[in-house]
């Protein structure tokens, strides 16, 4: 009995797991965005990359947008290989961290 009780238990936990929807953690995401950087300028860093290579703004991009960007990428519908092999190497969680983190964000890294 008490071990069906325990797997019922565990079942329980299992389900609330699956149920529990993916919510973007700002706070998390600056550990996960230090590689994205070096290509998307953020706020404060001074963006000289965009005129060398075509880089998007993905700072006060709405969340929904980079998160379908980022999926889009990992299923291959969009082509780009590096961010193809960076998309891939994320998680749904880090996923919906980094694009809470670049939603939050104000466009001041517009060049003038
Ligand atoms: C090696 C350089 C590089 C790195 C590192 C990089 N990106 Fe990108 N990213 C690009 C380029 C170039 C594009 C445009 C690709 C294209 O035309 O599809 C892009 C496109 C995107 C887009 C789509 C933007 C749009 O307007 O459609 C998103 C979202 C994005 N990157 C998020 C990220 C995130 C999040 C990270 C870090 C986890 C990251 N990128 C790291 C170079 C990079």
């Amino acid at each position: 009995m008490k071990k069906l009780t325990a797997l019922l238990v565990l079942a329980g936990c299992t389900h609330v797991a699956v149920a529990a929807e993916v919510v973007g953690n700002v706070q998390n995401a600056k550990a996960k965005i230090e590689m994205c950087i070096g290509c998307h300028g953020i706020p404060g860093y001074k963006a000289t990359f965009p005129e060398v290579y075509p880089v998007p703004m993905i700072g006060g991009q709405s969340a929904k947008y980079i998160e379908s960007a980022l999926r889009a990428y990992q299923k291959g519908e969009r082509k780009h290989p590096s961010m193809k092999g960076i998309a891939a190497s994320l998680s749904e969680q880090d996923i919906a961290d980094v694009a809470a983190f670049y939603a939050q964000q104000t466009r001041t890294a517009d060049p003038k």
